[in-house]
């Protein structure tokens, strides 16, 4: 199936016979569950046969949706979280649990992936070393270095949008015995698709661009057959499983992400020509930009016509004052954080995402106090510019 029809169909419908079965699936709220006799029981407890048992280690909702994710990342399985962070925690955890607890991380990432490396995972005596990935002499050089049981990346980079050369760095690592744990989020399996390139473990905030309305927190990790049975290993044993009402939500949610996301590229490529002309906007970063410094992976890796629906702008001159009135000054752009919903949504990522990042460090970063970050929804473009223009003015 092509993916706008599996985003519509996968894990949902079984084509069972009987009367009234539910044609979408339906919301499992149990927490446990009758079988035929107590030896069926016994069997599904063991894992001779398949079936729920208890919430915690499955769910009817959860396993739909997570059929539905396994199929548009072309995983061996999923596992639905209740955030993207516990996502990335499991992750991580599967990852290191067979290999080296040394972590070779992409250094240009969200902030609060910073902060579940160096606060939550380090004192564990997890080593974490950060390089630059589009830099592959430095990540060779990292990998030789560390010795690390992962590497990580976000295919798409926060809020920077750098795309890594998911292929080489697959190479690199897999002779160095390495598991690649990919963040998603921002490029969604329609732009791109990790485990295809290389990579074993794929997460997902399922909050944005998979549940797409602003209205579930959720994460999704799927992985290959070698990293998938450690995944749902930890989460049964530590929970962190998403909720059935999340998980209909998000599976309702993904069955207009094609839709939603090719029109919410379109926005941004709209947004992005039109700011590179504005009078108060000193740089526009996005995807499609010919001098983007990694335009030829790009090019090798995203699908065709697509550069992503977000992008970055520095406001000329301005402080962080200057971008706080900016901020006040949008009618329609919601000006919080979080991204890939419907309506367009604007952050200021040294407010927000990368506020507890030492000042110097995100310099180092790029991260400048004038650097905003947006995500277009699927509003019409002239509104959503219309708004940015407004705003701008008044700064
Ligand atoms: C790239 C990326 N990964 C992970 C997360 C964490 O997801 P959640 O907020 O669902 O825990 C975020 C949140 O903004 C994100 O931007």
């Amino acid at each position: 199936m092509k993916f706008e029809t599996q985003v519509v169909h996968a894990g949902d419908r079984k084509r069972e016979r009987g009367t009234a079965i539910p044609s979408t699936t339906p919301i499992h709220l149990a927490t446990t569950y009758f079988y035929e006799t107590a030896e069926q029981l016994d069997r599904i407890f063991g894992h001779e046969e398949e079936g729920p048992s208890y919430a915690r280690y499955d769910n009817p909702t959860n396993s739909a949706l997570e059929e539905l994710t396994t199929a548009l990342e072309n995983g061996h399985g999923s596992l639905a979280t209740c955030s993207g962070m516990t996502a990335l925690q499991i992750a991580f955890q599967a990852a290191l649990l067979d290999r080296p607890h040394s972590i070779v991380s992409s250094s240009s990432i969200y902030g609060a992936t910073v902060k579940l490396l160096d606060q939550v995972m380090a004192p564990f005596e997890v080593n974490v070393k950060y390089v630059d990935m589009s830099d592959l002499a430095a990540v060779e050089k990292a990998i030789a270095a560390e010795k690390p049981g992962c590497v990580f990346l976000e295919s798409i980079s926060n809020p920077l949008l750098r795309v890594a050369d998911i292929p080489q760095i697959a190479a690199m690592t897999r002779a160095a015995g390495a598991a690649r744990v990919i963040d998603n989020t921002f490029a969604s399996p329609m732009l791109l698709r990790p485990l295809d390139l290389g990579a074993n473990i794929v997460v997902h905030s399922a909050t944005k661009y998979l549940a797409g309305h602003g209205d579930v927190l959720g994460g999704v990790i799927v992985s290959d057959a070698e990293n998938h049975e450690n995944v749902r290993m930890l989460s049964r044993i530590s929970g962190g499983t998403l909720g059935p009402f999340e998980s209909y939500l998000t599976m309702r949610g993904i069955k207009t992400l094609a839709l939603r996301y090719e029109r919410q590229c379109q926005n941004a490529r709209k947004l992005a020509a039109c700011l590179s002309s504005h009078p108060s906007v000193e740089r526009v970063h996005y995807c499609a930009d010919p001098q983007h410094p990694d335009a030829a992976t790009i090019k090798e890796l995203f699908a065709p016509g697509l550069f992503g629906a977000i992008l970055a702008f520095e406001i000329k001159d301005a402080d962080k004052a200057a971008v706080l009135r900016f901020m006040t000054r949008l009618k329609m752009i919601v000006p919080g954080t979080s991204l890939g919903d419907v309506h367009t949504l604007l952050l200021y990522p040294a407010m927000s995402s990368h506020r507890d990042i030492a000042p110097k460090t995100r310099e180092r970063m790029g991260i400048r106090e004038d650097l905003v970050r947006v995500a277009a929804g699927i509003e019409a473009v002239e509104d959503i510019y219309a708004d940015l223009d407004s705003a701008l003015r008044g700064v």
